[in-house]
């Protein structure tokens, strides 16, 4: 019998959905024994969420302050053949109960020299956040194999409204008579997810522990958005930046944190609607100059799965297409 642990945390149950899907399979196999852990947060993280508390939780979630928490639900001896770990980005960050769940004595135990698979939904930024985890996972001495990550279909200008709005009201759209799309990731995205799951049914009993090739490669487990690598890079060094300042200020809900806050969010608002744009068509001007680096950014960001899509089906691999169009 192989022993597989997934490990998550969803507060709108977006990814909950998610890991029901992708696990389906791994259920449903008799020749795999599935333990699950749904993570607990270490303070109030309410939904939906008001505006202070949103933004005042960007410093601890950028420095990764959260307490380790042992999780319930798993013996001290038990052992695993494949670790699945599930998380949201928050504020380019993993969000704070996978760090809490990372930094435990009991994931130091289970992940040491042992395959891992990370699970992203989010809206369309975890490269920063992946980068984290992977040096977590690294001083664990875990072997990250597969990394998926879904996120939302629409434009990004179009979920750059819809996902905050979704987050502040509870509200997930569509807005504006449907002219801005549903926020979150399709019924489709998270059913067709169980080709994950599938693949590991499929692959996993006839691997050796120690094999460290992705089983999820062709099956469209990520896929790299250019234009966001550098953008990603400048906004987490930014949000360091004033996370640091903030955490000067007193600890999470600190009135004092407030009047920073409303800086913050002056500058944040000024930088996105002059300094990016004209960023924007920089970038794209340079482009030609560019290519080379930003083949290679995107081969280092797509691994361990890597952007294949050969192994879907065309009918499917047609309407993802579209999508992100
Ligand atoms: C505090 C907070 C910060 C977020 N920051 C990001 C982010 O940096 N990048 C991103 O793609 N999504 C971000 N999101 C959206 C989440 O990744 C995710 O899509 C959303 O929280 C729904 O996930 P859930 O239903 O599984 O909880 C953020 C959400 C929250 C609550």
């Amino acid at each position: 019998m192989l022993r597989v642990l997934a490990v998550g945390f969803s507060q709108t149950g977006q990814l909950s959905r998610l890991m029901d899907s992708t696990l389906a399979p791994l259920v449903e196999a008799d020749n795999i024994e599935l333990t699950r852990i749904d993570l607990e947060t270490h303070r109030e993280f309410p939904f939906p969420w008001s505006f202070f508390k949103f933004f005042d939780t960007m410093p601890e979630c950028v420095y990764e302050d959260a307490p380790a928490i042992e999780p319930d639900g798993i013996a001290d001896d038990a052992e695993f053949d494949l670790v699945i770990l599930s998380y949201q980005t928050w504020f380019l960050s993993p969000c704070p109960p996978i760090v809490s769940f990372l930094k435990s004595k009991m994931a130091a135990r289970i992940i040491k020299d042992k395959p891992v698979i990370t699970l992203i939904g989010c809206r369309n930024m975890w490269l920063m956040g992946q980068e984290a985890i992977k040096e977590r996972l690294d001083d664990l001495g875990g072997r990250l194999i597969d990394n998926v990550a879904l996120v939302d279909e629409a434009h990004a200008a179009y979920t750059f409204y819809s996902t905050p709005i979704w987050m502040l009201t509870g509200n997930k759209g569509p807005y504006f008579n449907g002219r801005v799309p549903k926020a979150g990731l399709t019924e489709e995205q998270i059913s067709d997810a169980s080709r994950f799951g599938e693949a590991i049914v499929k692959q996993l009993p006839d691997r050796a522990p120690e094999d460290n090739s992705p089983m999820m490669a062709g099956l469209g487990a990520v896929k790299i958005s250019p234009g966001l690598i550098a953008s990603e890079k400048v906004a987490k060094r930014n949000f360091r930046l004033w996370g640091g300042l903030m955490r000067k200020f007193g600890n999470p809900d600190a009135l004092a944190r407030k009047g920073i806050l409303i800086v913050y969010f002056t500058f944040l608002a000024i930088i996105v609607l002059t300094v990016m744009p004209i960023l924007a068509v920089i970038k794209k001007l340079l482009t030609p100059f560019t290519k080379k680096k930003v083949a290679n950014q995107i081969a280092y960001f797509a691994r361990p799965s890597g952007e294949g899509r050969e192994l879907l089906n065309t009918e499917l691999d047609d309407q993802l297409e579209k999508g992100t169009e």
